[in-house]
């Protein structure tokens, strides 16, 4: 075992390190808003490894990556080694030998893992079955954009028990703050998948109206995640009751605001009246997406620096 600080879940980093990352976010922001150089990454390389179709991720890790100064490389499982049975372990040892970090977009959490052990540079999830940390760091730090610290506040996760939501109930038990959840039955949560520590910090609600009530930010997620497409005619039989609609953004705070991590479905999991509406924040939500890696790539590679 090496001594390589990597990425894979939330709970990967302290609330000491999330303070760090959310005030060293603030700051890449502001630099990049006034168009000022910012390039600690000189001449370092990312390898990014897709498995899963991607957007908002290799965009905002690519265009980080040359913000600061390095370079990007796209690799996919179609057009490597990897789609033909190289082991994961064998990869890992050749793709870290060339690169300065690795971030992995795949299937089975362990599939990271054992990249992960195999590794001589830092290993970022990019989004697995179980976990979207990138997702939910920048996530929170737009609500304290918006809003302020999350410490105490009450999040709603409305819809499936899925990557996200298992992130945002690992970030409550490390942030302190609350999640009120309501999935449909039988997708319901299982605390040991999501990786918790058995603090009180969810609330599980059959109906989600209930959950949504008083909720300082209301969130959702796609029906079917990427890999269970197998199960997309059940699911939106099953999953029918759990659109965000303005009826529960009535019964959130007053001042509570949307968040979905994108790509949404309208008039599945969330209305558009929602999602285009004033309390969305899904476009500075995917936005931060950039100022956020560029901050964890930042502090994976050179560590913590003094601005
Ligand atoms: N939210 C998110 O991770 O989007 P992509 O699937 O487009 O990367
Ligand atoms: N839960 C979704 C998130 C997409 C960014 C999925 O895994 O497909």
């Amino acid at each position: 075992m090496n001594a390589i600080k990597h990425y894979l879940q939330f709970k990967d980093f302290t609330r000491d390190e999330y303070a760090y990352l959310f005030e060293r976010t603030r700051w890449i922001k502001e630099k990049f808003k006034r168009y000022e150089p910012h390039h600690p990454l000189f001449d370092r390389t990312l390898v990014m490894i897709f498995e899963k179709a991607s957007t908002r991720t290799r965009l905002s890790f690519e265009a980080g990556m040359h913000q600061l100064g390095g370079s990007a490389i796209y690799l996919n499982t179609r057009d490597s080694q990897l789609g033909r049975g190289e082991p994961v372990e064998d990869a890992a040892q050749v793709i870290s030998r060339m690169s300065d970090a690795v971030m992995i977009r795949t299937f089975e959490q362990s599939v990271i893992e054992r990249f992960a052990e195999n590794s001589r540079v830092p290993i970022i999830n990019g989004l697995t079955n179980e976990y979207h940390p990138c997702q939910i760091m920048a996530d929170i730090y737009t609500f304290i954009e918006h809003r302020g610290d999350i410490q105490g506040k009450t999040v709603a996760w409305i819809g499936d028990s899925n990557n996200m939501c298992n992130t945002w109930l690992q970030a409550a038990e490390l942030l302190d703050f609350n999640v009120h959840v309501s999935t449909p039955p039988g997708y319901e949560i299982e605390p040991e998948r999501a990786g918790l520590y058995g603090t009180n910090h969810f609330e599980q609600f059959a109906d989600p109206m209930d959950a949504c009530k008083g909720a300082d930010l209301v969130t959702t997620d796609v029906w079917t995640s990427m890999g269970f497409e197998a199960e997309n005619e059940e699911r939106m039989k099953a999953f029918a009751d759990w659109c965000v609609d303005e009826d529960m953004m009535q019964v959130a705070a007053a001042d509570a605001v949307f968040m979905h991590c994108l790509p949404a479905h309208r008039g599945e999991e969330v209305t558009a009246g929602v999602i285009d509406g004033p309390q969305s924040v899904v476009w500075d939500e995917a936005e931060n997406r950039l100022h956020a890696q560029k901050a964890l790539l930042e502090y994976l590679v050179v560590g913590r620096v003094d601005s």
